[in-house]
């Protein structure tokens, strides 16, 4: 099977350039730049391509990340991104000079020469719009190069070196905002580098199956279901990788939605016969959130009481070695560096970052690489039912995330009844698929209100629907006024405590999709 390898550079969306190449339908690694050198020298077989990531650093910097040269001297096509572009030019002798003026933001560029990178994309006046997101620029070419297009704050945007078949660009063509971005990396791919499609998800489960009996052999794992589509996908993968050697484990914080308990209980036992344990541990998280309304903290706590109650229930059916869950890559760029380089942290979600630095068991995460759309396809594979594959992603802290404050019982329970009117109303209006994540969310806030001849003086609820590909950005959904002010009058009428509904319309960045 060919092979493209991504050198990461410690890119927030390193990542992203992955998944447009398993989208191509070729089989790619990322390799971290501290590891590349090792890794290329040990290669029986070169890769048919080499891309160069972005990332925070400048090549200026006295202890700029770098690799060796071999890279440039193997025949091996190169598409280098923003800092790799840097990178390219200054190992191949051209001059990258730092700038204060950071460029960010949409720009266009103009193309100067037809080139197979621009095929199939419509120009508008010999321009289309790209994201650009850096400070240094490339000053003077290395040999060989030239400028293929260029935007009014970067001359260099696109270069190239015909022969040797090595391309950079100073934008970010792996993020949708880029216009045909990536038509852009399907034609280094296919038409520069000659690679044809020959790679699946159904290859990524078979080679997911091989690392985890080599990770876990046989010993016994234990999962944590979540009731979201990810960690359903994983504990099925796991199951068909190690049989009985899995147990699942569902805790029930309090902090579900509506009916979730027995939906998840009753896919798993009955319809899979994977062995599983449920916990009803609500008043214990209860208990630990008690007056905590910081949402790190709230984060941690649940995070940690999820560990504690996995381990507990692990002694009980006689230990277990391993950790499985659902994380996916949001989760993981969101809340480390997957590579080990400098991404910043913006929420410490419960099965990443909220994990005690002490914990007994190993973790088994299969699904690290993958976006939410790329696991629904792989649930697809694995034939888990549509019902479960299409559900909107609901994080693990639950309830909790969606109640900005402390949170209590009473509380939940208000916002599970909320919720569970406007997923219905979304549902009955046949939207739910269109959406890629709705819930309501209580706030902290009492508002004035009159109901018949009495005043009212409740908390407020607001509604949020958003549309995303990989939950990485996301924009509002655009619902009619009408459905709107229906599900309002509905949630006002049935659900005690809430006089006052507000939709949000943040997109993302700058908001994120849950409010904590
Ligand atoms: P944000 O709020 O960061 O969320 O824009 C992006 C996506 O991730 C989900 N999310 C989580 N999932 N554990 C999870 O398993 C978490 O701690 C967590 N926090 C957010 C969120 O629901 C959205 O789909």
């Amino acid at each position: 099977m060919q092979k493209i390898v991504i050198v990461d550079f410690g890119s927030q969306v390193t990542q992203l350039i992955a998944r447009r190449i398993r989208e191509i339908g070729i089989y790619s690694e990322i390799i971290p730049f501290q590891n590349f050198d090792a890794y290329f020298a040990s290669l029986k077989d070169l890769p048919g391509a080499i891309i160069l990531s972005g990332g925070p650093a400048s090549i200026t910097d006295e202890n700029a990340p770098l690799v060796k040269k071999d890279i440039f001297q193997k025949n091996i096509p190169i598409l280098a991104i923003c800092y790799g572009q840097q990178l390219m030019c200054h190992v191949m002798g051209g001059n990258v000079k730092s700038s204060d003026h950071r460029e960010f933001g949409r720009a266009d560029i103009h193309i100067k020469t037809e080139c197979d990178f621009f095929s199939e994309i419509p120009l508008n006046n010999g321009k289309t719009t790209v994201w650009m997101s850096h400070g240094d620029r490339v000053e003077a070419l290395p040999d060989g190069f030239e400028i293929i297009a260029s935007s009014d704050g970067a001359p260099n945007a696109v270069i190239r070196h015909k022969e040797k078949r090595f391309y950079g660009v100073q934008f970010h063509p792996e993020v949708t905002h880029t216009d045909h971005g990536m038509q852009m990396i399907r034609n280094f791919v296919t038409k520069i580098a000659g690679l044809k499609a020959d790679w699946n998800m159904g290859h990524f489960k078979q080679t997911a199956l091989t690392q985890i009996r080599q990770q876990v052999g046989d010993k016994k794992v234990i999962c944590g279901l979540s009731g979201g589509v990810d960690s359903s996908v994983a504990a099925i993968l796991i199951h068909e990788a190690i049989k009985d050697n899995l147990t699942c484990i569902f805790v029930d914080h309090g902090l579900l939605r509506h009916g979730e308990a027995d939906q998840v209980v009753s896919l798993f036992k009955e319809h899979y016969k994977i062995p599983l344990v449920h916990v009803d541990a609500a008043d214990r998280f209860m208990a630990a959130l008690t007056n905590i309304s910081d949402p790190e903290q709230k984060r941690k706590i649940i995070g940690k009481l999820f560990i504690e109650v996995f381990e507990e229930e692990a002694a009980k059916i006689g230990g277990a070695d391993f950790l499985a869950q659902g994380t996916l890559y949001p989760d993981v760029i969101e809340s480390v560096s997957f590579s080990g380089g400098p991404s910043v942290t913006i929420k410490s979600h419960h099965n990443v970052g909220g994990l005690p630095e002490r914990m007994k068991m190993q973790l088994v995460e299969p699904l690290r690489e993958l976006f939410k759309d790329e696991v629904r396809k792989l649930g697809k594979e694995l034939g888990l039912h549509e019902d479960f594959i299409s559900r909107h992603p609901f994080p693990g802290p639950g309830l909790a995330i969606r109640i900005p404050g402390a949170v209590d019982k009473a509380s939940c329970d208000i916002l599970r009844k909320a919720d569970h009117v406007f997923l219905s109303e979304i549902r009955k209006a046949g939207l739910y698929n269109e959406i890629w994540q709705a819930f309501a969310a209580l706030l902290p806030v009492r508002s004035v209100g009159v109901m018949g001849d009495g005043r009212t003086y409740d908390r407020v609820c607001a509604l949020r629907a958003v549309t995303s590909v990989d939950g990485m950005t996301a924009k509002s959904y655009p619902f009619t006024h009408e459905f709107l002010e229906h599900v309002s009058t509905m949630i006002i009428n049935e659900v005690k405590g809430i006089n006052r509904v507000v939709y949000d319309v943040t997109s993302k960045p700058p908001g994120t999709i849950e409010w904590e």
